[in-house]
């Protein structure tokens, strides 16, 4: 017979972290248990956007579902859902999430040496008109001794572990780097399993889209007026197109598939932008370094920012190398 219905030797996330985690003698297993957690969020978060179990979510009438409990809105059941799965998984510490205005401890009695920052469902004003959303996270290893503290979630990027995203778009795919490259693992429902689909995601040199809220221009600095200026009416070649979701998951996907720029900047009104350093800009910053791409607060890599809060903003500019050189260009000039 010719065309196998079935893979029986598909190279599965948790497959893929094992073998990489064989590279180190020393390594106990703990991070792929870690990212196996996740990814059980991920594919419950996955089924729950889907609106699997319709009845389940919103009940026959309205807020209450059939068993009469009330139904948790989408963003709140994500996040218990990567809590509960991260603490039982016994690698963690200390959990800081979108979410949750303090840092979580986990209980002594589960506690393992990682910390994980992660903003379960973003792009919430997404939710309800079934537009793309994501999971964010990133893991990074305790320093200190002694039991954990708000102070050990404020690292650089630089320190970062593995970190990724799950995107809940036509497909459910999650896109990971542990440091060494970046792969994308589309979600087979019919198995339950992330599948390495797209291997070696690089972000090209310069793209063809610029991806911002342009609603906000009048609040913009001279930098980024004078950029997107020369986007639309450039002096030589074509202007760019433009794309923008409002879901950052969704439009740094695209960013890394197809090349351009995606940009939070600060604005008139939020002079520090308004995407969140620890589980929004860092990871995605990660990930698009990783693939050969730029991320900048527009001063500085985003990845060296010393975090001084946990829910700190800071402006974001991502994406291909050049388009976002550019970009600090004119910084430096304006
Ligand atoms: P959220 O965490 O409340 O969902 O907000 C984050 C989202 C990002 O996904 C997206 O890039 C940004 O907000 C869009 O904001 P705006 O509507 O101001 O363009
Ligand atoms: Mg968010």
């Amino acid at each position: 017979m010719s065309g196998q219905a079935i893979d029986t030797n598909a190279m599965t996330l948790i497959r893929y972290v094992l073998a990489e985690q064989k590279k180190f003698p020393g390594a106990t297993g703990d991070l792929t248990a870690l990212l196996n957690s996740i990814l059980t969020a991920c594919k419950a978060v996955s089924s729950a956007v889907r609106k699997a179990g319709i009845a389940k979510i919103f009940g026959i009438v309205g807020q209450t579902n059939v068993q009469g409990e009330e139904v948790k809105k989408l963003d709140v059941l994500a996040n218990d859902l990567f809590i509960n799965m991260l603490k039982s998984s016994y690698t963690t510490c200390l959990l800081i999430s979108e979410e949750d205005e303090r840092v979580i401890e986990v209980e002594t009695d589960k506690r393992g040496k990682y910390i994980v920052c992660f903003d379960p469902l973003d792009g919430s004003s997404n939710i309800d008109c079934l537009v793309s959303i994501g999971s964010i996270f990133s893991i990074y290893r305790k320093t200190s001794t002694g039991p954990p503290t708000e102070q050990d979630g404020l690292q650089s990027g630089r320190n970062i572990v593995a970190a990724g995203y799950a995107l809940y778009g036509s497909a459910t795919m999650v896109v990971l780097s542990t440091g060494n490259g970046v792969n994308g693992f589309m979600l087979d429902p019919a198995i339950g399993e992330f599948i390495l689909t797209d291997p070696n995601m690089t972000v090209k040199p310069r793209g063809k889209y610029y991806s911002i809220n342009e609603g906000y221009a009048s609040l913009w600095d001279k930098a980024v007026t004078e950029y997107v200026k020369r986007k639309k009416y450039p002096e030589n070649g074509k202007p760019y197109g433009a794309r923008y979701i409002g879901s950052m998951v969704a439009d740094v996907h695209r960013t890394l598939k197809y090349g351009g720029i995606f940009m939070y900047p600060a604005t008139k009104d939020s002079p520090n932008g308004k995407l969140r350093l620890l589980y929004e800009c860092n990871p995605m910053a990660y990930i698009i370094e990783q693939a050969g791409g730029l991320a900048s607060s527009g001063k500085i890599p985003i990845l060296d920012v010393v975090p001084k809060k946990i829910h700190q903003r800071s402006p974001i500019f991502l994406g291909s190398r050049e388009d976002v050189e550019e970009i600090l260009d004119l910084y430096k000039q304006l």
